[in-house]
């Protein structure tokens, strides 16, 4: 069985050998815009300074455990102001805590893929963004965001992901403004498509020390040229999700050994600071395996640098189990597609085992 993705993260494109540390941060340059032109489209530069404006009180929730907060976060474009809302939740505790950037496909308080309580007594805040509010979930590139940029009409040309991480980091420019976030340990996290929009987010933006992928699948943490039963192809996305990505992209259909990159590239952007993936044991769309062989593949990346990458097996892990060594964590959870309390513990785990608490 195939486990080793192409091309190797400690090797240039132009064949040279990848040695140490300051090599990685040319490596990584590299990779990041390899992803940029081939797969996400490159993410436009942010303009001037972006602010945030409370619009409500903090008012008590959770049975006295946390504090809820609503806010806009204002920037300038090139065609333009832009705004979208917030929403914070952070614990009681007048500290400042680690926390999450949370895109998500609601925007409800108690959310089925945010259980609140949980997450604001464990010690950790949370700023959620409804990703409909940064850009709409469809093919209209002159939507909201999507449409304040002079977006290059050539094939690298940005995709929806690519807007949405620009607004996960706009975010992050606001976060240490926030009462309750300690903005030096912040996470950020999605689920499925917005999984992919927080790998994408983290591994450009070395402001988020943690990058979480929950279930994102292709185009995610699974790669390309490693494929199992019933696993998504950039075959199907083209039909179904072609707006998600830049048109160059579209070309590798079918010829995944001819791709320049595999997802590995994208976990291997977040070294040296801290990755986890998460696959469902039920999920194979999503290609669990191939998402734990991407970590495999991207340890190279710390490991150059003397540090701890993946750090379990090469087999698939059995179910319910998880590789928590090193920078690179992965768990396998029984069940289906769905970001649950159970992997929403799991990350406050490795979190907190970092931070020594
Ligand atoms: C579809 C899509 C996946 C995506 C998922 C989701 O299943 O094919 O790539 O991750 O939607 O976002 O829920």
């Amino acid at each position: 069985m195939k486990t080793e993705l192409e091309p190797k993260i400690l090797r240039f494109a132009d064949g040279t050998e990848v040695s140490n540390a300051e090599d990685f941060r040319k490596r990584r340059a590299e990779m990041l815009d390899i992803l940029a032109s081939e797969e996400y489209g490159y993410i436009p530069e942010a303009v001037g300074k972006t602010e945030i404006a409370f619009s409500s009180a903090p008012k008590s929730i959770s049975a006295g455990f946390g504090l809820f907060r609503t806010a806009n976060v204002f920037f300038d474009t090139p065609k333009g102001k832009f705004t979208f809302p917030i929403k914070i939740y952070t614990p009681d505790n007048g500290k400042k805590n680690p926390g999450f950037v949370f895109m998500n496909f609601n925007f409800n308080t108690f959310d089925a893929y945010l259980p609140v309580e949980e997450i604001v007594s464990n010690g950790f805040s949370v700023a959620l963004i409804h990703y409909n509010d940064v850009t709409s979930d469809n093919g209209d590139m002159n939507d909201k965001l999507c449409g304040m940029f002079d977006r290059p009409s050539n094939n690298t040309g940005y995709g929806k992901i690519s807007i949405w991480a620009f607004a996960m980091s706009r975010v992050m420019d606001v976060i240490g403004e926030i009462d309750g976030f300690d903005s030096e340990n912040i996470a950020a996290i999605g689920h499925s498509r917005l999984g992919k929009t927080a790998l994408w987010a983290g591994a450009n933006d070395e402001r988020f020390k943690y990058v979480i992928s929950n279930d994102s699948g292709c185009g995610g943490a699974a790669s390309e040229r490693i494929k199992h039963d019933n696993a998504e192809t950039i075959a199907h996305m083209n039909n179904v999700f072609p707006y998600w990505f830049c048109e160059n992209r579209k070309q590798y259909a079918d010829r995944a050994d001819e791709m320049p990159f595999d997802q590995h590239f994208l976990v291997a952007c977040v070294a040296p600071r801290f990755v986890s993936v998460a696959s469902a044991e039920k999920d194979a769309w999503a290609d669990p395996y191939s998402e734990q062989l991407t970590c495999v593949n991207a340890s190279p990346a710390w490991e150059v640098q003397g540090l701890k990458g993946y750090c379990g097996s090469v087999e698939p892990l059995a179910i319910d189990t998880s590789s928590d060594e090193g920078r690179v964590t992965y768990h396998i959870r029984k069940g289906a597609h769905y970001l649950s309390r159970v992997d929403w513990n799991y990350y406050m785990k490795v979190i907190s085992n970092e931070l020594g608490r």
